[in-house]
């Protein structure tokens, strides 16, 4: 694609022009891929309603950017590199011409069983290959797809098939992670027992082994695959038709559905991978994500094959076989850029220097990291150790809602600051805000951080609640987009993001909301409330405290932790458990009934005898209860 950066000078001056001219340069970038027809109006917007449109009237696939258009050039180019759980099982590679192929039988099995364009599927599946197949299918048929992420339980997949009433759910047999086998059909068929909308559900196998095949409604994937066409014809999309939602937690009640569309996406995810990644024509690229979180959705799957780069995807964990599986799988393919969570950064680094050492790692040219603050340590480390002080590092901040990458460097031609993710791509103006909305325009001040100019792949809704969408994102600041982080901005402009500044907690990586494990934990009939926070943890950056009433004090605190834990495992999933319950009589409230946690913060940090004012609390005492009682983390 022609709308490559080469040197910082290039990306000062690119930036500026999309700041003065915002539609004539998304218009550049957006005639870089293959429409099938030219849209009529690069862009319609309004923060406040919101409403924002991108390159309406125009008509695509990305399925045809991300696999037919490479065909004739590049058809015998790797475009998926399928790396399994077990390093002992083969390697599975799909060229373009094969992987167009796959897509295009999988989407005639999905349009024989029903599917068409607009429908929602969801998939809840392994990282198999079947998985990233399957979406690039629904995305080529022009269903919407609804990936969730495998770890949630039977509870919260229902929730998120029954919010987007899905027609289908794609899934394997079992899922391999590690040592261990896991549920997936069964966690399937659990949750559609409260899921109307379902008619078909296929199998993948992945296990091989046995489990419940229900008549009429179940289906093994391989046997309808084996009888399809290889050829389909792409569904020409509007821009503004729904690519996908992807479930994410707020602040408040359940996860709510964040909606990307056709053409703003497209054209989003391919320009942020091809200039922050700055890959060349044969490198390999490996995102180590999860397809279940936006970071899969953007950077497995859809940037690198619209920019034709070979992608690699795997099934299995670092940690198993053995602490250097990373590392390994880097030399086994080549893997040029790398880019991973500074959870993983901080979980491999507490495992020794000795796994990197025996790995050649001669291959790699670019270190990615996303999801979360990266401490200075951890960067030091990924950037002496593993990339041998030879690789730029790129730490790269966005969230589900802003579909790809808005703040980070370009590996090579930024300059780089530990801790930052520094300068904004261009075509994204960020700001940051007090809380009245004035701009802080001083430096090294904290500030909020908002957006106050759309940007391609902005979210443009919350699945079935428009108006959820406006209150979460677009009304704190009018005519902002507002991102629910923190962050200060250094002398030369550089943003340093530093976290979550809402009722959400980071626990490696991944977004959970304190009202949800709330929720979750009160379905124990013996629990009265609960306050949940984040407290620092050094390997997940966050862990989860929870403060918990019971109807009398728990004889076996133990017993008592144990079913809360099971309960939260049940009602959300096992990334959800509180690393820490604390059992108390009382929960800080204010006069108004409102929990002050910023006070059950402190406490959890351990700066329990650092609170200050607690005059505006209802019962000042039950902080000195619950601070006497506070466990040690
Ligand atoms: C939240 C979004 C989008 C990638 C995966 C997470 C935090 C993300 C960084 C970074 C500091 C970061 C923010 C953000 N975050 N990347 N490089 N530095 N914080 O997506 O689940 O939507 O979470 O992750 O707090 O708001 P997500």
């Amino acid at each position: 694609m022609n709308f490559r950066i080469n040197s910082f000078e290039e990306y000062q001056s690119t930036y500026k022009k999309s700041v003065e001219d915002p539609e004539g340069f998304w218009d550049g970038i957006a005639s870089e891929y293959q429409w099938k027809k030219k849209w009529d109006k690069t862009l319609n917007w309004d923060f406040e309603k919101p409403d924002v449109r991108w390159f309406e009237g125009g008509k695509l696939n990305i399925t045809e950017n991300c696999l037919d258009r490479h065909l004739a050039e590049n058809g015998d180019k790797t475009a998926l590199i399928w790396e399994p759980n077990n390093p002992d099982d083969a390697t599975v590679t799909f060229t373009f011409t094969e992987l167009h192929e796959a897509v295009c039988q999988m989407a005639n099995v999905l349009q024989k069983n029903g599917v068409v364009k607009g429908d929602r599927l969801c998939f809840y599946m392994p990282m198999i290959p079947e998985l990233a197949i399957g979406v690039l299918a629904c995305a080529r048929i022009g269903a919407i797809h609804s990936v969730v992420f495998a770890g949630f339980s039977a509870n919260a997949l229902a929730d998120r098939i029954n919010d987007a009433s899905c027609k289908m759910v794609l899934t394997s047999d079992e899922i391999k992670r590690g040592a261990k086998v896991m549920d997936a059909k069964k966690v399937v068929d659990e949750a559609l027992s409260k899921c109307p909308s379902v008619e078909t559900v296929l199998v993948a196998k992945s296990t091989g082994n046995d489990v419940p095949m229900q008549a009429g409604r179940d289906l093994w994937m391989h046997e309808e695959m084996s009888e399809a066409e290889a050829e389909f014809e792409a569904v020409a999309m509007d821009s503004e038709d729904m690519l996908f939602v992807l479930y994410t937690s707020g602040s408040t009640g359940k996860p709510k559905g964040v909606v990307h569309t056709c053409g703003g996406y497209m054209v989003y995810a391919g320009y942020s991978f091809n200039n922050v990644f700055q890959p060349a024509d044969d490198d390999v690229y490996w995102c180590t994500a999860d397809i279940g979180w936006i970071t899969g959705h953007s950077y497995i799957v859809y940037g690198p094959l619209l920019n034709g780069t070979t992608t690699v995807m795997f099934e299995g964990v670092p940690t198993w076989p053995d602490s250097g599986r990373f590392w390994e799988i880097c030399d086994k393919h080549k893997v040029s850029q790398f880019y991973t969570a500074p959870t993983a950064i901080r979980a491999l680094m507490a495992c020794g220097d000795e796994w990197i050492q025996k790995h050649q790692l001669s291959s790699l040219k670019v270190l990615g990291t996303v999801g979360e603050p990266i401490n200075e340590e951890a960067w030091h480390w990924y950037h002496d150790v593993v990339g041998r002080g030879k690789c730029p590092i790129v730490d790269t901040w966005w969230q589900t809602e802003t579909g790809g990458i808005m703040l980070s460097g370009l590996a090579g031609h930024s300059p780089m600051k530990p801790s930052f993710a520094g300068y904004p791509l261009p075509g994204i103006q960020p700001v940051l805000l007090d809380e009245k909305g004035n701009l802080v325009e001083e430096n090294n001040q904290e500030g909020l951080l908002a957006i106050k100019y759309p940007w391609p792949s902005i979210l443009r809704t919350t699945y079935g609640d428009h108006e959820r969408c406006r209150l979460t994102y677009f009304s704190h600041f009018k005519g902002y987009y507002f991102t629910g982080d923190g962050a200060k901005r250094d002398d030369n402009g550089m943003i340093r993001v530093i976290g979550r500044v809402d009722d959400v907690i980071n626990v490696s990586g991944h977004r959970i909301g304190t009202a949800e494990v709330e929720n979750a934990i009160d379905e124990h009939p013996d629990v009265v409330e609960s306050a949940v926070v984040g407290y620092p943890h050094d390997i997940k950056g966050q862990g989860i405290y929870a403060y918990v009433i019971c109807r009398s004090m728990p004889e076996n605190q133990d017993q008592m932790r144990q079913e809360i834990l099971d309960v939260v495992t049940k009602e959300i999933g096992k990334i959800a458990k509180p690393e820490m319950i604390q059992f108390v009589t009382g929960l800080p409230k204010t006069r108004s009934g409102k929990i002050m946690r910023r006070i059950l913060r402190k406490i959890a940090e351990g700066d329990g005898d650092k609170l200050g004012d607690v005059s505006t609390l209802l019962d000042p005492s039950v902080v000195e209860d619950i601070h006497r009682g506070v466990l040690v983390v």
